[in-house]
């Protein structure tokens, strides 16, 4: 096989076969195939798209390109859920424990975050204790002795997304709604869980900024996840505005901690609740997702959420007082309001900015090296819809310095007040 008539196949507009995704796959991850031929054929792609089957076949060759998870040592159903990311989600922090506490196996790797705002790994690190790094057996057995696990990557997983994420990057080829698809759920399925929810975000704040686009990202990886093997479902959620109040790693896990006490944010606690249906129905906990709700419902309320959450923490190694004393958690030197400049409703908070002004206080990571400071971050005290008067406060930033003309002046420029708005919708669609 020539990789130049596979690219010359893809230029034209014909589907490749298994055989020739495979041998392109198999061939850049070796270092066989040189980057300028794959760049042509990721432009290709990127043009012509691929249909489903190729992206299943482009997400197995991937997801085999390296080492895979294997969860099949633990009882029962293993569900994962993945979002494609946004501003302020602390949904995995709620969702491990809360759906663990209904005895569903939760085998959770987590990504450090990239984007403007911590990952995952990075929030549960502000727990003082907590390992995020465990060996694969001990990660299999806490699994099964206490229901839930939490890591970072590990290993060598999906090596082949690496190296093409890096060039696509380079070469104006990241935004390919197949080249996405295939590279989320490549590293989804490589983590080994027998079925997967995806919460595909819509807005500003988001990968994708359209309902069409978003749509066609679900569709796909619902797609892929099915022809695979794996039961893949997906919801719609929106990202035109952060999600729950809390941006920031420690004050995230505050927000987590109220959230599975009953007393989250509404969003927050929507989103949790509508993704955890998803989960408990596909571990066959439930028959109807109305029964799943329910049941979640039950275990915020008698407290076996949170105490599955002490369990988590304590079980890698972490001080699972700060559940009952969140003010052991790191607190930022400086807490300062910022007031409402005139009277109305918020119309607009910009998600993607605000995550930007909380990167620049030191709650995310700017480039791979950057420290986090895990005290910092923006409280929100008002989301779309709601009304404030003249010099309220909009929201608190939490800081390590006091200088923060700047940021400041970024937050009002992105904080919209008008005479009248709408609660924005949350979740926009199911695809199953
Ligand atoms: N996130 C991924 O993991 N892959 C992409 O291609 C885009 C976002
Ligand atoms: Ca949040």
């Amino acid at each position: 096989m020539r990789f130049v008539d596979i690219i010359e196949k893809k230029r034209d507009g014909h589907a490749l076969t298994t055989e020739e995704i495979q041998f392109f796959i198999t061939n850049y991850t070796n270092g066989t195939i040189p980057d300028y031929q794959v760049s042509a054929l990721l432009m290709a792609i990127y043009y012509q798209g691929m249909t489903s089957k190729e992206c299943a076949d482009l997400t197995s060759a991937m997801m085999y390109s390296g080492d895979t998870v294997d969860l099949s040592s633990i009882k029962g159903i293993k569900v994962d859920k993945h979002s494609t990311g946004g501003v302020g989600d602390t949904t995995t922090l709620v969702l491990a424990p809360l759906v663990a506490a209904l005895d569903i196996p939760v085998a959770k790797m987590s990504g450090r975050g990239l984007g403007h705002t911590g990952g995952t790994t990075d929030k549960f690190e502000t727990i003082p204790g907590f390992k995020i790094e465990l060996g694969k057996q001990e990660f299999i057995d806490q699994v099964n002795q206490k229901g839930v696990a939490v890591i970072g990557q590990s290993g060598n997983l999906t090596p082949a997304d690496k190296k093409l994420y890096s060039l696509r990057d380079v070469t104006g080829t990241v935004n390919s709604i197949p080249l996405i698809a295939s590279s989320i759920m490549s590293k989804k399925l490589a983590a080994g869980a027998d079925a997967i929810v995806l919460d595909v975000k819509t807005g500003d704040g988001a990968l994708m900024k359209t309902m069409e686009d978003s749509e066609k990202l679900a569709h796909e990886m619902v797609n892929i996840g099915n022809q695979i093997g794996r039961r893949t479902m997906a919801i719609i959620s929106d990202m035109s505005q952060p999600l729950g109040f809390a941006i920031g790693n420690a004050l995230e896990v505050k927000e987590a901690i109220d959230t599975l006490n009953g007393h989250g944010p509404a969003d927050l606690t929507e989103l949790v609740l509508t993704l955890g249906s998803q989960m408990v129905v596909l571990a066959n906990k439930a028959k109807t997702l109305d029964e799943a709700r329910e049941k979640l419902q039950e275990v915020i309320k008698n407290g076996k959420a949170i105490e599955k959450f002490k369990t988590l923490i304590e079980a890698q190694g972490g001080d699972s007082s700060v559940v009952d004393h969140p003010e052991k958690l790191a607190n930022a030197r400086y807490q300062i309001d910022l007031p409402a400049q005139k009277a109305g409703y918020v119309s607009r908070i910009i998600a993607d900015q605000i995550g930007i002004a909380a990167m620049q206080l030191g709650a995310g990571r700017a480039t791979k090296e950057d420290i986090i400071d895990p005290a910092v971050g923006i409280v929100l005290h008002k989301k779309v819809g709601d009304k404030v008067a003249e010099g309220e406060a909009l929201l608190t930033i939490h800081a390590s310095s006091d200088q923060l003309d700047a940021i400041k002046q970024k937050l009002y420029d992105n904080i919209e007040i008008s005479d009248s708005a709408k609660q924005p919708q949350l979740i926009f669609k199911v695809i199953t």
